[in-house]
């Protein structure tokens, strides 16, 4: 077979053009070796020698380069010298690109008689082409949640030469490393902290002298929900006063989270339900308003939980303590725990009659009280314990004169405005049979003619009693006494209801000039009191019945004594 021979390998790269080692095969095809980018007419051998060609006739035998296919002739012959010599560029990138061995092909035709050798040109690869990224800069994102040690390939750097004379390696930040073009994470990143990074990446080859090529890596840190909200305070306190309008602004919290987009979007929530009927939050602003009646007696300070959740739902939590401020919405109330009532008029001064106790639902000074009873009645209200008072009688009662009693109490707060409120209590006094009836007049003198009739009216008296029903209910009656030797009550008899005096027999002035009466007036108490009365009864002769009759008859009663 008529192959083989001897490639020769460049010693020096820069020197190679004029230095060949050919072979001559005894067939007549020939094989050399060149590198690449040899400029126009260098010479690459001298094919007459190398395939043993007459050099006078070479130009008789019309000896020329050619090729199959009527390819691009990339050599030329020299007809004196038999030289072989480069015509067109031989680019080992655009004819063979990244094939490791690259071979051009071209043909020696001689006539007369025909012969044809083929001509092996192994086109060997110099360091012509630098590493390449294919943009200026390569933009990359890596979310700030990657680990250390993760690793992120990059696009390669491109070149256009082979073997040692292609990318060989990578450097960034003096750090150098082989083949792999993968960026990998030496430090957690933080994009709170940076947001973007600058890297300048070079692709080495492995040439002499070695070219570069670099790309700036523009790494954009993508936010984690790394961050949940932060409130502004952990603990927050608002006063309220109570009776505070509906959507009254209480306090606004505020939670900021350091994410970006939906991760530091915050929305607000009471922890749990029950705080939802008495304030209302607003999830976007953060503000807390009055929902509900606040009534300080009720609940006099709240304390809640808010919870602070990002877009992703991570949370954080703060405290909402509202104090409650009393206002003095209460009125002191009067309560009457005990009454004596009716009162006997004969308690004694500084007698408990009651006991009252007065509340007051505010706080502090609102619910201070001071109670008082009004002037001119015999009661006065002693302070007790804590907030009781007694009602205490003052003075005598005396039922005769003043029967019954309205008495105002009066509780006030220290307030600002004070409330007040007042409670009446109605006494009244309950009798005592303290009175005994007392008659009219001191004693009585009565006068009547004589022979007059039995039965007959002598005159009438009455006593007062100003006691209540029988203690008060006057019954007369005679004392018993003796007048002439026989009993008072056969000359005169008294009407125990009215008063009224009867003479019982028809009296005889010769007899009985006058006489002494003793009467009883009695009430019907028990003990019943009592007292007595003397009527001097005088008996005139007939002769002047007529101014006494007179007298009797218009007005039948005992006359005042006058001595
Ligand atoms: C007490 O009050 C009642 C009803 O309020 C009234 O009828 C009565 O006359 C009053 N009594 C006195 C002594 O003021
Ligand atoms: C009369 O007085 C007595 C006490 O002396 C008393 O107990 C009684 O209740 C009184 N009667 C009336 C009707 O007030």
């Amino acid at each position: 077979k008529r192959t083989g021979g001897v490639t020769m390998a460049p010693q020096n790269k820069q020197t190679l053009a004029f230095v060949f080692l050919a072979v001559r095969l005894t067939n007549g095809d020939v094989s050399y070796s060149i590198p690449e980018e040899m400029k126009r007419g260098s010479v690459i051998g001298n094919i007459a020698k190398d395939l043993g060609l007459d050099l006078d006739r070479l130009s008789a035998r019309k000896a020329r380069i050619d090729t199959e296919d009527n390819g691009v002739k990339y050599c030329g012959l020299n007809l004196n010298t038999g030289d072989l010599l480069v015509q067109e560029r031989m680019d080992r990138e655009g004819l063979c690109a990244k094939k490791a061995s690259c071979v051009v092909k071209q043909e020696l035709v001689l006539e007369n008689p025909l012969e044809l050798h083929r001509i092996n040109i192994r086109v060997q690869d110099i360091n012509d082409n630098s590493p390449q990224f294919g943009a200026e800069t390569i933009k990359f994102e890596i979310r700030e949640s990657a680990d250390k040690g993760a690793r992120f390939l990059l696009d390669e750097a491109h070149d256009g030469d082979i073997g040692e004379n292609a990318v060989q390696s990578y450097s960034l930040h003096q750090k150098e490393w082989k083949k792999y073009c993968e960026l990998v994470l030496d430090k957690e990143l933080d994009r709170e902290d940076k947001k973007e990074m600058m890297l300048l990446l070079t692709a080495l080859d492995g040439g002499s002298p070695q070219r570069s090529g670099t790309v700036v890596i523009h790494v954009t840190v993508l936010d984690a929900n790394d961050n949940a909200p932060v409130f502004s305070q952990s603990v927050y306190k608002a006063s309220l006063p109570e009776n505070s309008p509906l959507d009254t602004l209480v306090i606004t919290v505020s939670a900021t989270d350091a994410d970006e987009g939906i991760n530091s979007e915050v929305t607000y929530l009471f922890d749990g339900d029950q705080w939802k009927q008495v304030f209302s939050l607003n999830s976007k602003t953060g503000e807390v308003r009055v929902a509900a009646a606040i009534d300080y007696e009720k609940e006099s300070s709240y304390e809640m939980q808010i919870s602070a959740k990002d877009g992703l739902g991570l949370p954080s939590y703060a405290t909402l303590i509202i104090d409650i401020i009393d206002v003095n919405d209460n009125a002191p109330v009067i309560h009457v725990k005990s009454l004596t009532n009716p009162i006997p008029e004969n308690v004694s001064p500084g007698t408990e009659v009651g006991i009252i106790n007065v509340q007051d639902r505010d706080s502090e000074k609102n619910r201070q009280v001071r109670c008082s009873l009004q002037q001119g009645v015999p009661f006065k209200l002693v302070p007790s314990i804590k907030n009781y008072y007694s009602v205490v009688s003052t003075g005598q009662l005396d039922r005769e004169v003043v029967s019954d009693y309205n008495i105002t109490i009066t509780a006030t707060d220290e307030g600002s405005p004070p409330l007040s409120s007042s409670k009446s209590l109605h006494l009244s006094v309950a009798d005592i049979n303290d009175n005994p009836p007392v008659f009219e007049e001191e004693s009585y003198s009565a006068y009547v003619s004589e022979n007059n009739k039995a039965g007959s009216t002598l005159c009438s008296v009455t006593a007062r009693d100003p006691d209540w029903r029988q203690n008060g209910t006057v019954i007369y009656s005679l004392l018993a006494a003796e007048v002439n030797g026989a009993p008072v009550s056969s000359y005169v008899s008294v009407n125990g209801d009215t008063g009224v005096i009867h003479a019982v027999r028809s009296f005889d002035y010769e007899q009985l000039r006058s006489f002494k009466v003793q009467l009883m007036a009695r009430d019907n108490g028990s003990p019943p009191l009592s007292s007595t009365v003397v009527i001097h009864v005088t008996c005139w002769m007939l002769m002047i019945m007529h101014q006494c009759s007179v007298s009797l008859s218009i007005k039948p009663v005992c006359l005042k004594t006058l001595l």
